[in-house]
């Protein structure tokens, strides 16, 4: 990894734009610290002609610094089919890298840190997902992109946060069934079926992130912060979305706050959703209990400099396996279309 890179004068001139855009949420003698790193990725990553995706809970130095593209997980998988770069940066966890190269491989696809992983992902195998098809023959699987390549593989759909409800509607008319096989989030499957006739078959993944909220909490907020507007992810437990004012995916709850410009919100998800939607809406007052996500946060700064430079790690997914996957990310990408977002 790099040595400890100086904030020279240079740097601080090349960088004073981003450092006034991120004031009300990095503070000067971090913006120190992250400056180097944003001006020597940005000057490699215009050499090597390469773009950097960033999920909206990456870190806003990140976010705002380095990324080109950023968005929910549905806008980062049609931005990874659609970019001409041929060498992409993943700036998320291990399966959205995968996803990119299971679109396109015949891009290079690296991710700064190999063990940025996911509780969902780790939840569930490709052999669970067959023995799930022997015990209700007939039903399609619908699988969360939070999910390996090999679990999408064997899946006849995928969906995200953001188009499940219509992605299960869809497969089922298709297949003429009224029931469909959800995995692996319990909890996004459960909050699904409340806003469809559909029966869905569960798996017991969590995300061990929104898992920790409880509707307790939620009515914590609002006695303490008397009229604040209260929006969780989907990932959530359903008895913590039934107390919330919306609930939707990170790119949902982004519009929300975009078109509602609550005067005070809390984002019930992972913390760096907040400091990245403030320095957009610095008029909104983010009330900020949030739990941290361990395998978003192993993607720094100093790691994406590294992934330039020695063009490691590189993330590769059996073609077999890919060309599956791909039919299932597909059937998902024709059936809502979304919107991606230029970082800006
Ligand atoms: P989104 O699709 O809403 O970005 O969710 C991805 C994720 O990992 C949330 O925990
Ligand atoms: Fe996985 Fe939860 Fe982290 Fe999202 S927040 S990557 S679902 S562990």
């Amino acid at each position: 990894m790099s040595d400890l890179l100086d904030y020279t004068p240079a740097v601080a001139t090349a960088t004073e734009e981003l450092r006034r855009k991120m004031a009300n949420v990095i503070p000067d003698i971090e913006w120190a610290v992250h400056a180097p790193y944003i001006a020597a990725i940005n000057a490699l990553k215009r050499e090597k002609q390469a773009v950097i995706l960033a999920h909206n809970y990456m870190t806003p130095e990140i976010f705002h610094g380095v990324a080109d593209f950023v968005g929910d997980s549905l806008q980062l998988a049609r931005l990874a089919a659609k970019t001409d770069a041929q060498l992409i940066i993943q700036a998320g966890v291990h399966f959205m890298a995968e996803t990119s190269k299971v679109l396109s491989p015949d891009k290079t696809v690296l991710i700064p840190d190999m063990e940025a992983g996911c509780s969902l992902a780790a939840s569930i195998t490709g052999h669970d997902v067959r023995q799930l098809k022997q015990a209700h023959p007939g039903l399609p699987v619908v699988t969360y992109v939070n999910t390996s390549a090999e679990v999408k593989a064997e899946s006849d759909v995928c969906c995200t946060s953001s188009n499940a409800v219509a992605v299960v509607e869809d497969i089922a008319r298709e297949w003429g069934v009224d029931t469909v096989i959800m995995i692996p989030d319990e909890f996004l499957a459960q909050n699904v079926a409340k806003q469809t006739t559909i029966k869905l078959i569960t798996w017991k993944g969590h995300c061990e992130v929104h898992e920790r909220f409880t509707a307790e909490d939620i009515r914590g907020f609002r006695a303490a912060q008397p009229g604040v507007i209260v929006i969780a992810h989907p990932e959530c437990p359903p008895s913590v979305v039934a107390e919330a004012d919306f609930a939707g995916s990170t790119s949902g709850m982004i519009d929300f706050v975009a078109q509602k410009q609550p005067r005070r919100v809390v984002l019930v998800t992972e913390c760096s959703m907040s400091d990245n939607v403030a320095v957009e809406f610095p008029k909104v007052e983010f009330v900020r209990p949030c739990n941290l996500c361990p395998h978003m946060k192993r993607i720094t700064l100093p790691k994406i400099l590294h992934a330039l430079e020695t063009m490691t790690v590189e993330v590769l997914v059996d073609p077999v396996i890919a060309a599956r996957a791909k039919k299932s990310v597909e059937r998902m990408l024709a059936v809502v279309p979304a919107k991606a977002r230029q970082a800006a």
